[in-house]
Order: structure tokens, then sequence, then C-alpha cells
């Protein structure tokens, strides 16, 4: 065989551990097993959590009159128009042209970090996290820093150790609200405390990823722009989690620059997303008909997460060696594995526990090495006999 291609060490040290555990569990559905898949985030994926069907009526319809071209590259007016009512509803002064919709909040961070980030910058993210906000900063020869959820305080802010970490570097503070993976969901106070943090240093914007803001299981949600008079705030917002349409890969991020200070890096920002052209057309239709219809399904949707949400929390407190905070929205559970030994290897328990059980979850060092680690991740999406056969084999791997 001849010499393979270099590969850049841009591509080469990327991970992303929620699909990374596919590839065995691959292999071993085509060895003809079948998996309890529990590790990615798509409602989906499972029963009685679909995409409202006056959303796909409006995106089919697209198709039929043709709407299959180029659409404006910061998104439909329409649709920026009503984003920025949604956010105005959330208590901040969101003007349509604050907003461009992407492909996702995915294609959001990427623009955002080519726009913000240069060589030895830094971004400063809850540990543990969503995946990507560690990956996509160092191809811009940034770095991420975690800063500290505090894992026996149901995973709240560890304001300290974000003052600890601040410094002229850190470019993006990034706030996961409610947070992937552990489904907690900061108070007002530690909201305030962070951007009074921020407000400290004049370069520093910070990044709300708010995806999961309608999956609260109360009231309790509250958007940072809406807090902040004087921070740059950046929120990120689409259809993937509160509309229950992931694969239409429409996302949002809307800017809020109360002294104008991002104008350049705006300008920036502008410049990537016309190279890139646009989002979706149709795919659009279908997110501003969500976005303006009825409500009342998305209420039925929470309460059956809620309802297997609590199934899980009853069955892992059952279960000798597991242990978890209760969530207060989105879909995740964060689990600590209590046995000392499992704690040390969280990765080859989920490899060993699919091997054995054909259960498939996420290793919580797949999140954060320093302060995810000993956890795996599982939703809590699947009907409830679903996840009640899951819990059987991990109660038996477990007493094995
Ligand atoms: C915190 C967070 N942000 C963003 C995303 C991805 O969003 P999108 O589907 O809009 O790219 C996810 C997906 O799991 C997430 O958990």
């Amino acid at each position: 065989m001849s010499e393979p291609v270099k590969v850049s060490n841009r591509a080469s040290s990327i991970e992303y551990a929620i699909r990374d555990v596919v590839v065995p569990a691959i292999e071993l559905e085509e060895q003809g097993h079948e998996i309890i898949r529990l590790n990615i985030g798509d409602p989906l994926a499972y029963d009685g959590l679909p995409t409202p069907i006056h959303m796909i009526d409006e995106y089919k319809k697209a198709l039929e009159r043709q709407d299959n071209g180029y659409g404006p590259s910061y998104g439909l007016n329409e649709l920026r128009k009503a984003i920025s009512k949604s956010e105005i509803s959330k208590g901040w002064n969101c003007k349509p042209d604050d907003v461009y919709v992407t492909h996702g909040v995915t294609e959001a961070l990427q623009v955002i970090f080519a726009a913000f980030l240069e060589e030895g910058d830094t971004v400063l993210a809850p540990g543990p996290h969503y995946p990507p906000y560690m990956a996509y900063p160092q191809m811009y020869g940034a770095k991420t820093v975690e800063y500290r959820l505090k894992s026996s305080e149901e995973w709240k802010i560890d304001l300290d150790d974000i003052s600890n970490k601040m410094n002229d570097s850190v470019k993006l503070l990034v706030l996961i609200n409610p947070n992937n993976p552990t489904g907690n969901i900061a108070s007002s106070s530690e909201i305030q405390d962070l951007i009074n943090i921020a407000e400290k240093w004049p370069n520093c914007t910070i990044i709300a990823d708010e995806i999961y803001d309608g999956l609260a299981f109360s009231d309790n949600f509250i958007s940072a722009a809406s807090l902040s008079k004087n921070v740059p705030v950046i929120t990120l917002n689409g259809v993937s989690k509160v509309y229950f349409a992931p694969g239409w890969r429409i996302g949002y991020m809307a800017w809020h620059d109360p002294n104008h200070t991002l104008r350049l890096v705006r300008d920036g920002v502008e410049r990537i997303l016309r190279s890139r052209l646009c989002a979706s057309t149709p795919a659009q239709y279908g997110y501003l008909a969500g976005l303006c219809g009825p409500k009342d399904w998305l209420d039925k949707h929470r309460k059956l997460t809620e309802e297997r949400m609590n199934f899980c929390l009853k069955r892992i407190n059952e279960i000798d060696g597991l242990s978890c905070e209760s969530p207060k929205g989105a879909f995740y559970l964060f689990v600590r594995l209590t046995n000392p030994e499992h704690q040390r290897n969280d990765k080859k328990w989920v490899l060993d526990l699919l091997h054995q059980e054909h259960v498939l979850v996420v290793h919580g060092s797949g999140f954060s090495p320093e302060f995810g680690s000993g956890h795996f991740r599982m939703v809590c999406l699947p009907p409830v006999p679903v996840l009640e056969e899951a819990f059987r084999r991990i109660e038996r791997f477990l007493s094995s």
C-alpha cells in the first residue's frame, strides 16, 4: 500500500464523544445484536416526541411552491423578525438585524469562533460541556479552559473558579443554560454574578447557549441577555431541541451588544456568513411556523419528557453504584458512578456495558476530562418500557 496523505492536526485531534462511541455500537449491530441507544440527544430517535405537524406542513409547502433557492445569507427576513420577537419576549431588546440564522447552533459556534479567536486566545467554558466547545477553538490556535460546575451542588456554577481563570486572553465566556449534560438551570443571581465577572474584562463576550430553554421543567429559565446592561451577550438557540427537529439543521445567534464594542467582529461574522451562502431555505419556513404557531403541543412533549426523566431518576436511586442530581430541564441525566474503580475509567465502563449488555451511553470524560470523569450521560427520551429494560441491564452489569 502507498504512503497515506497526511491529515492536518486540526482534524485528527477532533473528538466528539457522543458519536465516537457509536462506532463500536454499529459493529455490534452488524453482528446482529440489538443495542439500546441512550447516547444521543435526538428526540426523533424515540417514540412519542415528534416534530409538530404544522411545522412539517409549512416545510412541505415551501418545497411544493419551489421555495428551494438560495436564501439571504443572514436568514429569511420573516424568520429573523419572528426570532427577534421571541427574544424580546425573554426580556431584551432584540432587533431583527441582531439575528443571524445558521445551520444549527453548531454552525453558529464555528462562525463565532472563526471571527473572535486568534492564536493564544482562550474560551472559558463550563466543565462538563457540549463537546464542540472544546473541539473547535483549537482549530484557530486558541484553547478551551473549563470552569467548574459543582457536582455535589446540583452542578451549580463555581463563580470563584471563573474569577480565578479570567484573564486578558479570555475572549469568550460560555454559559450553557439549561446545561447539557447536567440538566441544571442557572439562577438569575448566578447569571448576574457571571455577567459581573465578565464586566471586569473589556474584551470578553458571553456566549449564552440557550438551546434547551423551553425544556425547563418549571418557570425558572432566565435569558442571560435580559440581565446584561453592558457586557455583550450572543444568544444561541434553534429548532433542534425545543421544536423537536434536529435534522432540519436550523439555529441562530442573536447579538446583544449594548455598547457596540463588537462592530468589527460582527462585520467578520457577516463576511463569513455571506461566504457560506445561506441556511436551508425550506427548513426556515418550518421553523417560522413553529415560532409563530400554537405552543400547546410543547406542554405535552415537556410533560412526557419529565415523566421519562422521573422514571430514570427513580431507577437510578434504586441501583447500587449509581447516583444522580435531579435535572431541572433538558433531557439528559449525568449519572455518577459511585464505585471508585468505575470512576477511574468511565470510558472503559461505558464500553464494557456496551459489549456485555448492549446498552449505549456516553462516558462523562467525553464532556470534560477534568470535571466530568467518573460519570456517564444518558438521555431519558425513550418510552418507559425501553428505559426499564435498559436499567435492568445496567443493574445486572453492575452486580456482575
Ligand atoms: C448545548 C448544545 N448546544 C448546541 C447543540 C447543537 O445544536 P444544533 O442542533 O442547533 O447544532 C447541542 C446538541 O446536543 C447542545 O447540547
